[in-house]
């Protein structure tokens, strides 16, 4: 049995990906890092409860590149081998892309390649869609259009709301995002 694979999770919200991928961790992966370009991030508050290492730091003032260059080597003074996008709200630049190539993943909220970028939900019901979901992709330096590495799809109902889909995709997510990590570190 090999070591768990030491994943960093990167978060500017409420985190619920992140609690889902730290809830599910065991054999397959451990979270060394959950890391954060908002310091007031709800989810950080909740993973320093739960005792996993944080850090935090805003670009502003400092600007991408040296933000960048800190959390790069943070990610790796932690043993980081993965990183797991949740709800990270930036765009990474495609220096850091390439540095960490084929080792970082997203989850994002909709059957990819339909709705890439934001208003996803939204955009499946003005559509008509009969189906919306998430996906699990790896990141490149195009916006949502790496390798999908898994889906889930969640009907949408005839009184949907971006809201109310919004919530039952979220519980997909929280569903999909481990299983899919634990089979991709593993390959
Ligand atoms: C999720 O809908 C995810 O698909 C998208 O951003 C949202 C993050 O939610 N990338 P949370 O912070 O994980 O609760």
């Amino acid at each position: 049995m090999n070591a768990p694979a030491k994943i960093a999770v990167l978060i500017s919200g409420r985190g619920s990906n992140m609690q889902a991928l730290a809830q599910n961790a065991g054999d397959d992966y451990e979270i060394v890092m959950v890391a954060s370009d908002r310091p007031s991030a709800p989810g950080l508050a909740w993973a320093i409860e739960h005792g996993l290492p944080t850090f935090a730091l805003s670009p502003k003032g400092i600007g991408k590149a040296a933000f960048e260059d800190v959390l790069d080597h943070t990610l790796r003074d932690a043993g980081t081998q993965w990183i797991a996008l949740a709800g990270y709200m930036r765009l990474l630049s495609n220096a850091f892309v390439a540095r960490w190539r084929g080792r970082i993943v997203n989850i994002h909220p909709s059957l990819l390649p339909k709705y890439k970028g934001l208003d996803t939900h939204a955009r499946a019901i003005a559509a008509r869609d009969l189906m919306a979901g998430c996906s699990v992709h790896v990141v490149t330096e195009e916006l949502d259009a790496g390798e999908v590495l898994g889906q889930q799809e969640v009907a949408i109902l005839p009184d949907d709301t971006p809201d109310t889909l919004a919530e039952r995709v979220l519980a997909a997510e929280h569903q999909l995002y481990p299983a899919v990590l634990k089979e991709f570190v593993r390959r």
